[in-house]
């Protein structure tokens, strides 16, 4: 076959699922009442919702969006597709009714995607049923936090978490594949701290023999600086990376390492359900230096953290994801589109919440996923959103 004549072969990639039934939510039906307390299957209340607000991102992470695969016949969405900020606001109020107090704005990269900040502006206005304000942050890769911090921070944002997997300039480009100097994403560090998005936290997904020898560097630059570092395992979600177990760092090789030059203390967790086990620097005694500050550690793939997992996802096109590898999620744009009532949608959102059982992490080994099997088909985090 000529090159110009061979098929092309699109991997098979979230926005091409069939979507799972939606619940009945006929007039009969019995509703579950939303008073902010909703529990899963398994006893876990929905308190964070993540929100995809594109699935297009300015960087190519080969853990992530693989240049092999998102290149430039990737089939994004189509802008008609994507839920619009009205339809999002919309969600996110009824969501925050069933007990959601974060709410994390994702992508792709949620920078590119065009006037972000009057989504943030109706999002931050939201209460929860006690009347407090959301946890209103966002995760970006930080290419274009220097020329939009303010605005940010403006709309309302609270905080911002930026993705840094090194500090040498190599290494940094060779990561996001696109050649983007690290110089740019410290300085939109800085913007980031002067503008008040705080605290904020840095997230460096390790992958072995590629940059876990800028662990130290990473340490040693953020200690001292009020940013809390984060060291993430890299996992398999998706189905394009490669994902291979030998590329896994554990976590505990990675306290191992800083622990050896900047001796850690282990430190209680800030609250249930939180991705990160935290240490702080200690003093010479071996207490937590609290100026020196802290890092932490996600370990998704060697200490799975399913038990309480309180996280809901929002696809870029309104489908409702209830773990980041799942392989199906709700079309929650059917019902936006169609002519459901607010209670009717609330009612829905309750339904699936309540019979939700996914513990994707914890049963990783079984699926055969640790050897190289397929570990079943799951969506893209690009997709999906971190
Ligand atoms: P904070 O509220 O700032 O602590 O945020 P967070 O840790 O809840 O969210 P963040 O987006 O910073 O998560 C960091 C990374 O942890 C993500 O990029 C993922 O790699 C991973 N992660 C987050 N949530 C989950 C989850 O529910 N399951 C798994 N397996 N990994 C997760
Ligand atoms: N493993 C771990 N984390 C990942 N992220 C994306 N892909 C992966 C992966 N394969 C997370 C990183 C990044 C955020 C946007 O998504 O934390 O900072
Ligand atoms: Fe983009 Fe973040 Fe994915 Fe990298 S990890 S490709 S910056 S969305
Ligand atoms: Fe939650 Fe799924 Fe992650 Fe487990 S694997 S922590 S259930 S999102």
């Amino acid at each position: 076959m000529t090159e110009q004549s061979s098929p092309r072969i699109i991997p098979v990639v979230g926005h091409r699922d069939a979507g799972l039934a939606l619940p009945e939510i006929g007039l009969h039906a019995e509703l579950p009442s939303a008073n902010g307390v909703l529990n899963d299957a398994r006893g876990r209340p929905l308190h964070d919702l993540r929100i995809s607000v594109t699935d297009r991102c300015n960087f190519r992470c080969s853990y992530c969006m693989p240049k092999a695969t998102f290149d430039k016949d990737y089939p994004y969405l189509p802008h008609a597709s994507l839920l619009s900020f009205e339809e999002i606001t919309r969600l996110a109020r009824l969501f925050v009714q069933q007990g959601v107090q974060k709410i994390r704005l994702t992508g792709g990269e949620p920078l590119l995607r065009k006037n972000i900040e009057v989504l943030i502006g109706q999002l931050s206005s939201l209460r929860t049923p006690t009347g407090l304000p959301l946890d209103l942050t966002l995760t970006t890769n930080g290419s274009l936090l220097a020329r939009k911090a303010c605005d940010l921070k403006a709309a309302g944002l609270k905080r911002v978490t930026v993705s840094l997997d090194g500090l040498d300039d190599a290494v940094f480009r060779a990561m996001n594949d696109v050649d983007f100097p690290v110089a740019d994403v410290l300085a939109g560090l800085d913007a980031a701290q002067a503008a008040g998005l705080g605290p904020i936290k840095v997230n460096m997904v390790v992958k072995r023999g590629t940059n876990d020898h800028e662990i130290l560097p990473m340490a040693r630059h953020f200690k001292n600086t009020g940013i809390v570092l984060r060291f993430i395992e890299y996992m398999d979600v998706g189905v394009t990376n490669g994902w291979r177990m030998q590329e896994v760092m554990p976590s505990a090789e990675v306290i191992d390492r800083i622990h050896s030059e900047l001796p850690l203390v282990p430190l209680e967790a800030s609250s249930t359900g939180e991705t990160a086990q935290r240490w702080g620097y200690a003093d010479a005694r071996g207490q937590h230096d609290t100026a020196s500050g802290e890092i932490g550690v996600i370990s998704s793939v060697t200490q799975a953290f399913c038990g309480d997992c309180n996280r809901a996802r929002l696809s870029t096109e309104g489908r409702l994801y209830l773990c980041l590898f799942a392989s199906q999620g709700y079309d929650l744009k059917s019902l936006l589109r169609g002519a459901t009532s607010d209670e009717a949608i609330s009612a829905a959102l309750g339904r699936i919440w309540q019979r939700r059982s996914d513990r994707y992490s914890e049963l990783r080994s079984s699926l055969g996923a640790d050897s190289g099997g397929p570990g079943g088909r799951r969506i893209e985090m690009s997709y999906i959103g971190g």
